[in-house]
């Protein structure tokens, strides 16, 4: 029997294409695998009603993590219109089936490293270095935790507001203006947070920076306007910054953080934040070092992780072998992190760091011709 068990879900469009090239890398390595292929996305909501089906969520739990390339997804009216006949009338609701693997295998820590590897044109250049080709880019290597299960994503909305939850919010003197506006004109979103959350996260930011001799661990968050989850969050970084006494613990509002980051991106080193603007700070971060082309990320829980490139199924790339594979194998190193298997990580970081330090294959969105199979090809061949 192999080592590993390892759930393998391409999903739609693009994801197959990083997916199989992905695979070139990893079987390049050797790692004692088997792969189980699971169904997962847009198809399978259109044919069977359900873009995560039981079968795959059975695969899930029998294997140690997951790889995932990416799925579509679109907006309610689309995907019932978009649902085979038979299925129209059975009252089905699309859900994302990201968000809800997050939530049935708890992957409550979102871990995305950003880190810019020389000579990718890509890499950002400060505004205070001349631009220009003689431009010096400003190398960038920080790692963003993002809580994966709660705050603005918990999914807790409504439209229209059910009476009941209206009347409650209308006890609260703060709701006078949109009492004026009347029920029917009325939104609501939530931003939920537990202590048990925040300090989930949190501390794995703390230990992940002793872990890896990090200096600093800088909380994204917006504490002087959401006073009680932001001040919650603020709270209990604060209260677990004192059991790690070597490293720096520093706040940062996410607005005033995105105009830093842009301006010296390389003074930050672990960045700890809730769901959405974990969310914002990593796009961020991944457009300093190269865009959607090479951001990889994973989602982890207690017993089991998912890992996947950040950017989504590009429909209009589908099956061109075209895109950028780089973002999903360095997911797949993040995955070889994940199992212990430290050695083959580096081996694959390194290989990627070569090829484009080299530049001698690329695809479209560093400026060369070369095809996702091209480069995965010449990673694999340099592991
Ligand atoms: P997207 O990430 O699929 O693509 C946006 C653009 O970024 C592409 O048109 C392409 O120019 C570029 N791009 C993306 N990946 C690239 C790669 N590997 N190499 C080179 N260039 C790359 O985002 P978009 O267009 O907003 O969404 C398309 C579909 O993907 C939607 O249905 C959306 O819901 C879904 N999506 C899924 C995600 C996931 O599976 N995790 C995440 C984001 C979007
Ligand atoms: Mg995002």
């Amino acid at each position: 029997m192999a080592k590993y068990r390892i759930a393998w879900m391409p999903g739609d469009g693009i994801g197959i294409d990083v997916m199989d090239a992905t695979r070139v890398v990893l079987d390049a390595l050797k790692l004692d695998a088997e792969y189980l292929h699971a169904d997962i996305g847009w198809d399978f909501w259109c044919r069977e009603g359900d873009a995560l089906p039981a079968r795959t969520i059975k695969i899930l739990k029998e294997t140690d993590c997951a790889l995932f390339g990416a799925i579509t997804s679109k907006p309610q009216t689309e995907a019932k219109e978009e649902l085979a006949p038979e299925l129209q009338d059975k009252g089905l609701q699309y859900f994302s089936p990201i968000v809800r693997l997050r939530q049935l295998f708890n992957l409550h820590t979102n871990l995305r490293p950003c880190k810019s590897y020389p000579g990718n044109p890509l890499n950002f250049r400060g505004t205070e270095v001349a631009t220009g080709p003689n431009a010096r880019e400003q190398l960038v290597d920080l790692v963003v935790f993002r809580e994966n299960t709660e705050g603005m994503y918990g999914g807790v909305e409504f439209f229209p507001l059910p009476q009941s939850v209206y009347e409650a919010l209308c006890l609260n003197p703060k709701m006078k203006p949109w009492k004026e506006k009347g029920l029917e004109n009325v939104a609501l979103s939530t931003r939920i947070v537990s202590r048990q959350g925040c300090e989930s996260i949190c501390r794995q930011a703390f230990e992940f920076a002793k872990k890896h001799g990090r200096k600093r661990v800088t909380l994204v968050e917006k504490p002087n306007v959401l006073r009680e989850t932001g001040g919650l969050m603020t709270r209990v970084f604060r209260e677990l910054a004192k059991s790690y006494p070597g490293i720096w613990a520093d706040e940062a509002n996410i607005d005033a953080i995105c105009m830093w980051m842009f301006k010296n991106p390389q003074d930050y080193d672990v960045l700890v934040a809730e769901n959405m603007f974990g969310d914002i700070v990593s796009d961020l971060c991944a457009g300093l070092v190269g865009g959607l082309g090479f951001a990889s990320a994973a989602n982890i829980g207690d017993t089991y992780a998912v890992f996947e490139p950040t950017h989504g199924s590009a429909p209009k790339y589908a099956g061109q072998n075209k895109v950028n594979p780089i973002a999903c194998i360095l997911s797949a190193k993040l995955m070889l992190e994940w199992l212990g298997e430290q050695a083959m990580a580096d081996r694959v970081e390194a290989a990627v760091a070569k090829v484009i330090r080299e530049r001698k294959v690329g695809t479209y969105d560093v400026g060369m011709k070369s095809t996702t199979m091209e480069v995965a090809s010449e990673i694999a061949r340099n592991v």
